[in-house]
């Protein structure tokens, strides 16, 4: 009997097509799941990945407390329009300390994951106060009260446990200094800031809302945003003409 005269018997057999189907599905499906149980992490581990300063960490709060991911994605896809829009495309790692992920689901405003360092720790206070005072067409809400409202530092520690019980790898020396790490990372002139970045490698340090007399939910805020895509270099990975 030809090939094609035995496949007739499953043609005209509808049972034993959705069987075969199933079998030949199956081991398709076999081959692309079982490896992933071998492996220790799917994520590729990427240099310069850190997790996040105790006062990146409040500001990340704030923006999962102000909803600003119902507007705003963190995830570049790899597509060209997009890299050349947003820059290097997200890879798994970047947000392999984020508790809970803020990829987003909708793109009312643009997309953040890169957009630390793009403006000044100024033009976000203002755009955060009034956002159509930078921007005149955008539908972007205005967030004044973040700028008045007073940092709540206290619970900075047990934020810090909270990650780390989730998995984050804080040591005990970033958990017995959080306090100190936020307060040195929002007051350039502070004695601290020197131990702060040997624990957390490029963290900006500012007086982000442009008064260190204060710390509010503001320089928490402007600290993560200007944070968000630092972390990694991605000249040693590839070039531009590689991406494209
Ligand atoms: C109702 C939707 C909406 C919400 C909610 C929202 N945004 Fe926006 N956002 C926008 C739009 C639209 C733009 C583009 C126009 C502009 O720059 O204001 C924007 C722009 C931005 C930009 C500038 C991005 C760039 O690359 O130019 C930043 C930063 C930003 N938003 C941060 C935030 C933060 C932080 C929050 C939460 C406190 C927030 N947004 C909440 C709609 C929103």
């Amino acid at each position: 009997m030809s090939i094609m005269k035995r496949h007739t018997i499953l043609e005209k057999n509808s049972l034993l097509l959705t069987v075969s189907i199933l079998v030949v599905v199956s081991i398709g499906g076999l081959v692309e799941i079982v490896p992933l149980f071998y492996l220790k992490s799917t994520i590729e581990k990427v240099e310069g990945m850190r997790p996040y300063t105790p006062l990146e960490l409040a500001g990340r709060e704030i923006y999962v407390r102000e909803g600003c991911y119902v507007c705003h994605s963190q995830m570049i896809r790899p597509m060209r329009d997009e890299i050349d829009r947003y820059g290097h495309y997200s890879l798994a790692a970047e947000s392999m300390y984020d508790r809970p992920f803020q990829w987003g689901s909708k793109r009312s405003g643009p997309d953040l994951a890169r957009v630390g360092g793009k403006y000044s720790d100024q033009w976000h206070m203002e755009h955060l106060i009034n956002p159509q005072a930078v921007v005149p067409a955008s539908i972007m809400p205005g967030y004044p009260h973040i700028a008045e409202r007073d940092l709540e530092v206290n619970v900075v520690r047990e934020t810090l446990r909270t990650h780390q019980f989730l998995g984050v790898p804080y040591s005990q020396e970033k958990i017995d200094n959080a306090l100190a790490d936020l307060r040195a990372q929002a007051n350039p002139d502070s004695e601290g800031v020197d131990a702060l970045l040997e624990r957390y490698p490029k963290a900006v340090v500012s007086d982000f809302d442009g008064d260190t007399s204060r710390l509010t939910e503001m320089d928490a805020l402007i600290a993560y945003l200007q944070m968000l895509g630092t972390l990694v270099d991605f000249s040693i990975y590839d070039n531009k003409a590689n991406l494209r």
